[in-house]
């Protein structure tokens, strides 16, 4: 089925403002179709890109897609480096698709442990799309949420260390690196494991999540509308009634 057909049952007045992803299981993809697991990494690139589409046809403000954790570090050398690649070299070829679309890209994670030319590639590549107001794009990369949260705690006890005794957990939020941006409505996560991995561990308290056994290479636009869709079945209680 086109996911053409599903659009209408979407209730516009109730999509979420904020949905995080965690693309799982581009290695299975690849595995399966007895590929390097890079081609699966590559395989899961076009499908940001299709996701990305889909959010803009229906008008969705902020999307985090989680590409490198902290804890991936620990893959062998050649998938980190070839992940690394990836990263930049398919950003670099959609800065002016992404422009066009008025879309703003944005890094969150942390800038220590790396390599001082990447980071200023990456962040020159963000730079450009840099005030674009159509849509926010996160790209989660050497991001952990314990390490956001500790160096949110970090920059607090630098910056402000007067105000320790006035912090609530609004203001906190203000120095983790979603800083301004609503927490996530929605998370989805791919590949049939149903666990959080460190992603946006503070965001995410009253979050719906949404998994399914997708792997992230076949994650499409219509897959895209269905998670939506499963979460407009939702009833959201934060705790109340
Ligand atoms: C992509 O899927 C997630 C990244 C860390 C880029 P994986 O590489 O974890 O795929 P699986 O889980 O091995 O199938
Ligand atoms: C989570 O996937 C990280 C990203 C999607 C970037 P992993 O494949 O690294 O997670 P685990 O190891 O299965 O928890
Ligand atoms: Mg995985």
């Amino acid at each position: 089925m086109s996911y053409k057909k599903l659009l209408p049952k979407l209730d516009m007045d109730r999509l979420p403002i904020h949905t995080g992803i965690i693309m799982d299981g581009n290695g299975r993809w690849a595995k399966k179709r007895f590929l390097p697991r890079l081609q699966g990494h590559n395989a899961g690139a076009k499908s940001i890109r299709q996701v990305t589409e889909l959010a803009v046809e229906i008008g969705l403000k902020y999307l985090t897609f989680y590409a490198f954790s902290t804890e991936n570090w620990s893959r062998p050398e050649d998938e980190v480096r070839g992940l690394l690649k990836l990263l930049k070299e398919r950003l670099y070829e959609q800065i002016p698709e992404l422009n066009e679309q008025n879309i703003e890209v944005g890094f969150i994670g942390s800038k220590s442990g790396l390599d001082p030319d990447y980071l200023a590639d990456i962040t020159n590549l963000a730079a450009m799309t840099k005030g674009n107001t159509g849509m926010r794009v996160n790209i989660a990369f050497n991001y952990g949420g314990r390490l956001e949260i500790v160096e949110a705690v970090k920059k607090l006890a630098k910056e402000n260390p007067e105000s320790i005794d006035q912090l609530t957990p609004e203001s906190f939020a203000d120095y983790l690196y979603t800083a301004g941006q609503p927490e996530p409505d929605l998370i989805i996560r791919t590949s049939g494991e149903q666990r959080i991995s460190n992603f946006l561990i503070w965001q995410s308290a009253y979050s719906e999540i949404y998994f399914t056994d997708t792997l992230w290479p076949d994650f499409g636009k219509e897959e895209m509308v269905k998670a939506i869709l499963d979460f407009q079945q939702r009833t959201r209680r934060w705790g109340g009634l």
